[in-house]
């Protein structure tokens, strides 16, 4: 199974389109797939403490768990992924262990495409997370009437969702 996320907590989100986007891609080739909107599992901040034991936290840790491969929708927000996406990160640390990881970016400008690297860099050094170099960055030009219009970043989304399920299945198990 894999999971894809939206980590973007903004109603007309256009990370969360391409996860949708990305999420029907790995149906379409015939892999299972869940979608997950953090809209609809509100978390805590993270306090290193009680926060783990805050509803849905165990529910999206099961879930991490479960994935073979997580791909993650996020917005970049001050050169970084999200806070609400860190704070996962946070919240679910170890569930992460040996997954296959992708990112799903929305940015403002085409200035920011370097910004998942910390988060990247963390996957895979405290997680041992395989992090699929060729990610999704993209920027409101790519969208239209809820929609992704520009079709090369259709067509990277959907690199990206065939790159998570050839990865994910060569990856030893846990
Ligand atoms: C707090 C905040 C910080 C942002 N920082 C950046 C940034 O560093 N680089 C960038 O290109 N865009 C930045 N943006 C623009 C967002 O990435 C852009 O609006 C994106 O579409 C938001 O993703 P979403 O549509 O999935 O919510 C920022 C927006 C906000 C609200």
């Amino acid at each position: 199974m894999h999971l894809v996320v939206s980590c973007s907590l903004r109603p007309t989100s256009r990370s969360r389109i391409l996860a949708q986007r990305a999420h029907e891609w790995l149906q379409t080739g015939g892999h299972e797939s869940r979608f997950i909107d953090l809209v609809d599992h509100p978390l805590p901040l993270c306090d290193g403490g009680e926060s783990y034991n805050a509803e849905h936290v165990a529910d999206l840790d099961a879930l991490i768990r479960q994935a073979k491969g997580v791909l993650i929708g996020t917005p970049v927000y001050n050169y970084d992924a999200s806070a609400a996406t860190k704070n996962l990160v946070e919240l679910t640390g170890r569930a992460w262990t040996n997954k296959v990881v992708g990112f799903l970016c929305s940015a403002g400008g085409r200035a920011s495409y370097m910004s998942m690297m910390g988060l990247a860099n963390s996957l895979m050094l405290d997680f041992r997370c395989l992090v699929i170099p060729r990610f999704v960055y993209a920027t409101k030009e790519a969208f239209e009437d809820g929609r992704v219009s520009d079709p090369d970043v259709d067509d990277r989304v959907k690199q990206l969702a065939d790159t998570l399920a050839s990865l994910a299945a060569a990856m030893p198990d846990a």
